[in-house]
């Protein structure tokens, strides 16, 4: 039975249709008890709800489809390493990846406890960066390393990169941080020229070690360590891998002592808990990533335990459930109220959007409901001074996840407090609007006349009643970043469940893919097929002339 055909999907819409007038502000006139009745603590983050147009009734209707959809035991499931990913038979247990030494919680597949594994893995992530930071690690001149450059894409990417970028207070002094994901060889360039190839270390990061962006900056990056004059033999001084394909990463001639093992169960954008957090580690230290996996931990803990009223990641899945399908809305936009979380945006499309992006349900037979929103966003107060006209008076509403930071290291207070106050303005000025009375109000007392009241009016009303959640992080340490991460993480595996997905394939990348390997191919050559499966079509073909005649043929 597919969601849609429950009685509690068909209530939930009915409601809907009830709710479309609901005016939150006067909900919070309603009932002072509005604010705390919608807010949750978890695992040291704050998360308020109120704002969101919901009330206690709506509530429960989403509690009733989570029910339905049995959210709390597809929950169970992936917790019991039940191969829930039924696409690739895999199990999905990066919980493991951050469960505590001295935990009594086992994460076992196909009878396989993983504990060890993960263990012997952080052990060799630890004698790394001991080496690395302490100088022990030499390059193949005998200098130490001071750049480490992360090549990966994807999930290989994102996550470390968005964690090492937010936790730079915690940066281990020595060390620059570099992340080389695009094919685009601009990004590469940009990176080496920063770089010394005497003292850089290249962490290549790839589950599958086939995918050619990767590919492709790795044997350039050796090229140009190779072109400063080191040997063959010196390779492995300055290259270790991260992947699940231990064999594809000792082939490419990185030392089978320097790669480091992730598994199957293990999804991409699920991944910078294991090996794939190694940069993260290198840029910071290993106490600080197991900070970074505590916090998770405890999130975890939260959404493996707590009653589902009070179960923030459930709660956000359902609200995000209720904005998209009961309330129409196509968009999710997230705003980081902090520019070292600057990008967490990015992280959360892949995360939100690989994962959730889907119009097939687990059975295979089209969905009758919408998927994953489009998510998108950027730092506040930027986007405040870019697309947040859109948010207060276009003609779609978009929900807005706002996340604050609450105390800052101590540097320009006034900026902090400036900050914050332009992060609960907007949650605010979203939710109350401004009346066409107000308006005519303020007008007339500005002076105006009444032509020019008149006319300038409509253009300064705010219709509000814009839904938003606010996060608030304590500090940005690695523990409540771990928690945010893993708050999100299972916000989205709850939301699959609810859409009845499965959250952690990917096939819709793969059709690119393979059509780029046959356009490069003629791009190589400099001559366009007409034929073969499926022939190109004539634009296609045009783009492809045009390319040709810009540049002879692409030499490969
Ligand atoms: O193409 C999409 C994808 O497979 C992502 O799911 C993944 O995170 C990324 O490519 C990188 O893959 P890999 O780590 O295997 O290089």
């Amino acid at each position: 039975m597919t969601i849609t055909s429950s009685s509690a999907w068909l209530s939930l819409l009915e409601h809907a249709d009830a709710m479309r007038d609901y005016r939150v502000a006067e909900a919070f006139q309603a009932d002072p008890a509005r604010a705390d009745r919608f807010s949750l603590r978890a695992a040291g983050l704050f998360v308020d709800f109120s704002k969101q147009r919901i009330n206690a009734e709506t509530l429960a209707r989403l509690l009733a489809v989570a029910e339905a959809a049995d959210v709390l035991a597809r929950r169970d499931a992936m917790a019991a390493g039940e191969p829930i990913n039924c696409t690739e038979q895999r199990a999905v247990l990066h919980m493991a990846l951050r469960n505590r030494a001295g935990s009594s919680r086992r994460y076992v597949t196909r009878g396989y406890d993983v504990a060890s594994d993960v263990e012997a893995v952080q052990q060799q992530m630890a004698r790394l960066c001991d080496d690395i930071h302490s100088g022990r690690w030499r390059g193949w001149r005998g200098d130490k390393i001071t750049d480490v450059v992360n090549i990966g894409i994807g999930g290989s990417d994102l996550g470390p990169f968005m964690v090492t970028e937010a936790l730079r207070r915690d940066a281990f002094p020595a060390i620059r941080a570099h992340f080389v994901s695009n094919v685009d060889g601009a990004h590469l360039q940009r990176v080496l020229s920063q770089c010394n190839p005497g003292s850089t270390l290249f962490v290549i990061v790839s589950k599958t070690f086939s995918t050619t962006e990767t590919l492709m900056n790795a044997r350039a990056a050796r090229e140009w360590l190779l072109a400063s004059g080191a040997k063959e033999r010196d390779v492995c001084k300055h290259f270790v891998a991260v992947s699940a394909y231990l064999d594809a990463a000792r082939e490419f001639g990185i030392d089978a002592a320097n790669v480091f093992q992730f598994w199957d169960w293990v999804g991409g954008r699920f991944s910078l808990w294991s090996a794939v957090g190694l940069t993260i580690a290198l840029a910071t230290s290993m106490a600080v990533f197991r900070d970074l996996l505590a916090g998770a931990h405890a999130m975890d803990e939260h959404f493996l335990t707590a009653a589902p009223e009070c179960n923030l990641p459930l709660l956000m899945a359902l609200i995000g459930v209720w904005n998209r399908n009961g309330l129409g809305a196509e968009s999710l936009c997230v705003a980081p109220y902090s520019q070292d979380l600057r990008r967490l945006p990015s992280y959360l499309q892949q995360l939100e959007m690989e994962s959730n992006g889907k119009s097939v349900g687990i059975d295979g037979a089209p969905l009758e409901v919408a998927t994953c929103p489009l998510i998108w966003g950027e730092p506040g107060t930027n986007g405040q001074h870019a697309f947040f006209q859109l948010l207060h008076q276009g003609t779609t509403v978009v929900p807005v996840d706002f996340i604050a930071v609450l105390a800052n290291d101590g540097s320009y207070p006034d900026h902090q407090r400036a900050l914050l106050a332009n992060c609960f303005a907007q949650s605010e000025a979203l939710m109350l609007g401004k009346t066409e009375s107000q308006v005519r109000a303020e007008l007339i007392e500005a002076g105006l006349d009444a032509a020019a009241v008149n006319s300038l009016a409509p253009h300064k009303i705010f219709a509000g009643n814009r839904p938003s959640t606010t996060i608030l992080l304590p500090a940005l340490t690695a523990h409540s970043i771990g928690a945010l991460i893993a708050l999100y993480e299972h916000k989205v595996f709850a939301q699959g469940v609810l859409w009845g997905v499965n959250s952690f394939d990917q096939w819709g990348v793969e059709l690119g893919k393979q059509l780029a390997r046959r356009i490069d191919l003629e791009l190589a050559e400099g001559a366009i097929s007409s034929v073969g499966k499926p022939a190109h079509d004539a634009s296609t073909r045009n783009l492809m002339a045009a390319a040709i005649g810009a540049t002879g043929s692409i030499k490969r």
